[in-house]
């Protein structure tokens, strides 16, 4: 039996298909409309989740939608009345779930069956799509359950309890009071103005000071038992309803703050202009800030349910600073954070929901590693390499045995060149995990510019992350869990910051991913073989693009290597190298 779940109309457009309870495939819209966080109707995914597994739409039997526009109608109309909400917001509310219910039409074309041969559609609640996004693929039997992000259908923060197959909804946190607007409009209010930019603060918040703390603390109260409210006067959506649009499928929002807000933090930073102290100041003061929140939600949560084992899922669980303070901050012992925590995650979360609370089918699926993408047979890489890489004076290809491959690569890196690394299936969620990577010597101080300016041309103040051998994992770094999706910072042992300046961020932290032979086991080998050479199991690895969503295909993967100025690049068993004066 086959499970399509899709994440429509809504930013993170994605689609995976369950086949009788086992995930077979997980794509996200982005990485074939070249747009990040692409929203619209995925029909691209949905082609791709078919060809892959070599089936027609009508082998489906179910179409897990996570959205349901007929969910906490009760909550919206006394909002609505209460609020004198303008009729406008109203209306583009209500167009917006008049797409979903029209759902058939695309769906229908994207699976290549008449409107009347659908399989059976389920909308699946936004949050509950989370929850189960979350605790269904987990390794845990029971779990607390928690989903932190925005908004969608009118809930930003749920919580629960799994066991077994079966969730139980503990609470809900409606519009207009969100962890996620909190934090999206302060990414605003610091020049941040893209979808997805709150990560931008995340990463410079650890060059300031909580100066601001004070003044950020008063723009939410904390409830007790878990609960939050944001306060009215520093928001905008409340009174005048902040929508997200997509054009052409890039998702945008509007100012979500208030000239209140500006009043009390500053003045607002123009887009382009230069990061002072006091931008850093309230980054740090809102990363905190957040994280108090935060932990106060998931403490409310443990002390309903007194279970150590916590599932997280939402925009903010994206959040892996605050991730990797939850054992320290909260009585939770355990972890699971699947790699698409936000909202491409949802469609996940709508298949399982399917499959395992609306079938009631047992559970028989970990997620234990992100490889559930799109992978390129070798044939038709080498026809690609064939026709672009020109084997002149500028390029050397070579073709090499496993063992040579991995030496090669592993020796390049140790000389300080940047190599882009394409192999099997692409990863599921935004990280990239070692088959899409762009990976280089950790230990070189220099080589966090020389990327940064050479060939992802972005933000000084962004970090790297590493990629450590599991084993290695308590050699480097203080009290972590192990994580094979880099959703946690923690802290890298002060006598191995000065070994791996690269990779270690002004405070002392990384966002490492743990790997595991099992899980990938190149990978793991070429780590391996750079340890062989360096005494150092560690890898810088970014992702495998230059402000663009991660290559897809390995035509991509070479386009990002002809025009950056990558060293080498390895696909599949071919290593194609820049020569030294071929740029
Ligand atoms: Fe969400």
């Amino acid at each position: 039996m086959y499970i399509l779940g899709i994440n429509a109309y809504h930013a993170d457009g994605s689609a995976v298909l369950v086949r009788h309870g086992e995930l077979v495939v997980a794509l996200e819209e982005e990485r074939f409309r070249r747009i990040k966080h692409w929203a619209g109707f995925p029909t691209e995914t949905i082609r791709k989740c078919l060809e892959i597994e070599g089936i027609t739409g009508r082998d489906l039997s179910h179409v897990a939608i996570s959205r349901d526009p007929r969910a906490n109608l009760l909550r919206k109309a006394a909002f609505a009345v209460s609020n004198r909400m303008k009729i406008s917001n109203i209306v583009n509310r209500t167009r917006n779930l008049k797409k979903v219910h029209e759902v058939r039409t695309p769906l229908a074309a994207a699976l290549g069956v008449a409107e009347s041969d659908l399989p059976r559609i389920h909308f699946v609640e936004h949050h509950p799509a989370h929850l189960a996004s979350a605790f269904f693929v987990s390794p845990f039997r029971d779990a607390a359950i928690c989903a932190i992000d925005g908004f969608g259908d009118f809930i930003s923060t749920s919580t629960a309890v799994g066991s077994g197959n079966h969730i139980r909804m503990l609470d809900k946190i409606s519009y207009p009071h969100s962890l996620g607007v909190l934090y999206t409009a302060v990414t605003q209010h610091l020049g941040f103005t893209n979808y997805g930019d709150e990560f931008k603060v995340m990463g410079l918040a650890p060059y300031g000071t909580t100066e601001f703390v004070d003044d950020i603390r008063k723009l939410v109260t904390l409830r007790p038992g878990g609960g939050f409210e944001l306060v009215r006067r520093y928001f905008r959506h409340w009174d005048e309803g902040v929508e997200m649009e997509w054009e052409g499928g890039s998702p945008t929002m509007g100012p979500l703050y208030t000239a209140e807000l500006t009043r009390l933090l500053g003045p607002a930073r123009g887009a382009g202009e230069a990061i002072e102290p006091r931008h850093e100041n309230l980054a740090r003061s809102l990363q905190a800030v957040y994280e108090e929140c935060a932990f106060h939600v998931l403490n409310g949560l443990w002390s309903r349910t007194k279970n150590p084992r916590l599932c997280l899922a939402g925009g903010c669980a994206m959040n892996s600073v605050a991730n990797g303070k939850i054992r320290d901050n909260t009585p939770f012992t355990d972890v699971y954070i699947q790699p698409a925590a936000a909202d491409s995650g949802t469609a996940l979360g709508a298949a399982y929901h399917v499959w395992n609370q609306v079938l009631k089918q047992p559970r028989a699926f970990v997620m234990d590693h992100g490889y559930w993408g799109t992978d390129y047979a070798d044939a038709d890489v080498r026809a690609v390499l064939d026709g672009r890489v020109d084997l002149e004076w500028r390029y050397t290809c070579e073709r090499l045995t496993e063992d040579s491959l991995l030496d090669q690569t592993a020796q390049l890196i140790a000389e300080g060149k940047v190599v882009g690394w394409y192999q099997g299936r692409m990863e599921w969620g935004a990280r990239a995990l070692g088959n899409r990577s762009i990976l280089a010597d950790a230990r070189r101080a220099d080589m966090r510019e020389l990327i940064n300016t050479k060939i992802k041309f972005r933000e000084k103040f962004r970090p790297f992350a590493p990629s450590i051998l599991e084993e290695a994992m308590d050699e480097y770094f203080v009290g972590a869990a192990a994580d094979p999706f880099m959703q946690q910072v923690y802290p890298v042992r002060p006598e191995k910051r000065e070994i791996l300046p690269a990779i270690t961020h002004v405070d002392g932290s990384g966002r490492l991913q743990t790997v595991k032979r099992t899980s990938n086991p190149r990978y793991y080998a070429l780590i391996e073989a750079f340890a062989r050479l360096t005494g150092v199991p560690v890898l810088l690895n970014t992702s495998f693009n230059e402000n663009e969503p991660i290559v897809d295909t390995p035509e991509q993967a070479l386009d990002c290597f002809f025009r950056t100025r990558m060293d080498a690049i390895v696909v599949h068993d071919t290593l194609v190298r820049r020569h030294p004066s071929g740029y």
